[in-house]
């Protein structure tokens, strides 16, 4: 019987849910049902950020499965995070009420610093006219004084190179907790991951099967011939062979899905394994990162002047 790797332990103590429902791109009017499918199925993880513009719709649901004695409260672990308009220490506690107002939540379990970067406040947008110079010290004691608060029970990051966090861990009292960045079998953040497991800071993969929606990426993760090789091996689909390679490098992973096949499809990966042999391969294939955010950069309006320096060499 393979280990099934249903949850990992934060520095906090608390749980997380090895795979989360992801909710980037989920249009409103299919989140919601998203999420009711997700939970009933067995998912107790949903990721959700401000801006991803859904977390009403998320919000009305949640209480409804509540209502309905589909799942309590306290069985959920749901993820929130403070956009780049918010890095004001003073607008951070307010960024939070909004998030808890609009999920019709007292607390989340985890609250991320969504980026590295900071816009102009009330900004739409990721223009360069809108880029602000960062004090990500400042930020992070405005989401220290939340923890304590409880409205937050775990703080972290996302999107933090290697070096961006290790700075960060320098000044926190309250050290993050997670770091959650891209990653999958074509971009494994060795270097960061070697350096989360050493301080304690768990990693959380977004777009784990590669973002295959997203055409401005043009992904194709999932085509991966070592991993098509695994799946047929085992007979299991691409996107599971993904996910469950995440769960044995240790991360938790958030597919995103509005399909309810594919969010069935995507938890089915507790009860079976990847043999090592094969696990061993996928240290072959190619590397790069999707996601490379250049929006964030600007040769004079920008604190990172170059892709370089937003990721500090990890490109
Ligand atoms: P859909 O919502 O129609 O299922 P990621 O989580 O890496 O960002 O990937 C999300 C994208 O992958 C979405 O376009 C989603 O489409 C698609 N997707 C989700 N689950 C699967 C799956 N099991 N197989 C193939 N594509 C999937």
């Amino acid at each position: 019987m393979a280990n099934a790797i249903k949850f990992f332990e934060l520095n906090t103590g608390a749980k997380i849910p090895s795979v989360g429902l992801g909710t980037w791109q989920s249009s409103p009017g299919l989140v919601g049902d998203a999420v009711a499918t997700a939970v009933k199925i067995g998912y107790r993880h949903i990721d959700c950020a401000q801006i991803y513009g859904n977390e009403k719709e998320i919000g009305a649901v949640l209480k409804k499965l509540f209502e309905d004695s589909v799942v309590k409260r306290e069985e959920l672990f749901i993820t929130s995070k403070l956009w780049c308009t918010d890095h004001d220490p003073q607008d951070v506690p307010e960024a939070l009420k909004r998030t808890l107002q609009d999920l019709q939540l007292d607390y989340v379990d985890l609250y991320l610093m969504h980026w590295p970067a900071r816009t102009k406040k009330g900004s739409v947008g990721i223009k360069p006219e809108n880029l602000l110079p960062v004090d990500i010290p400042s930020t992070w004691k405005a989401m220290e004084a939340l923890h304590d608060s409880g409205k937050a029970r775990a703080i972290g990051v996302s999107n933090f190179s290697t070096k961006k966090l290790a700075d960060l861990l320098e000044v926190a009292r309250v050290p993050p907790a997670a770091n959650q960045v891209e990653c999958h079998p074509s971009w494994r953040q060795t270097k960061l991951r070697e350096f989360c497991k050493s301080k304690g800071v768990h990693l959380t993969a977004y777009s784990p099967l590669g973002s295959p929606g997203t055409t401005w990426l043009k992904s194709d993760v999932l085509k991966n011939p070592i991993l098509n090789m695994a799946a047929e091996k085992l007979g299991k689909s691409p996107a599971q062979i993904a996910l469950r390679w995440g769960l044995q490098m240790g991360n938790s992973v958030l597919p995103k899905s509005t399909n309810e096949g594919r969010i069935k499809e995507n938890f089915d990966v507790f009860d079976w394994s990847i043999p090592e042999d094969l696990f061993t391969k996928f240290s072959e294939i190619e590397q790069a990162r999707l996601l490379t955010a250049p929006f964030f950069v600007h040769e004079t309006l920008s604190p990172y002047k170059s892709l370089e320096e937003l990721w500090d060499g990890e490109i």
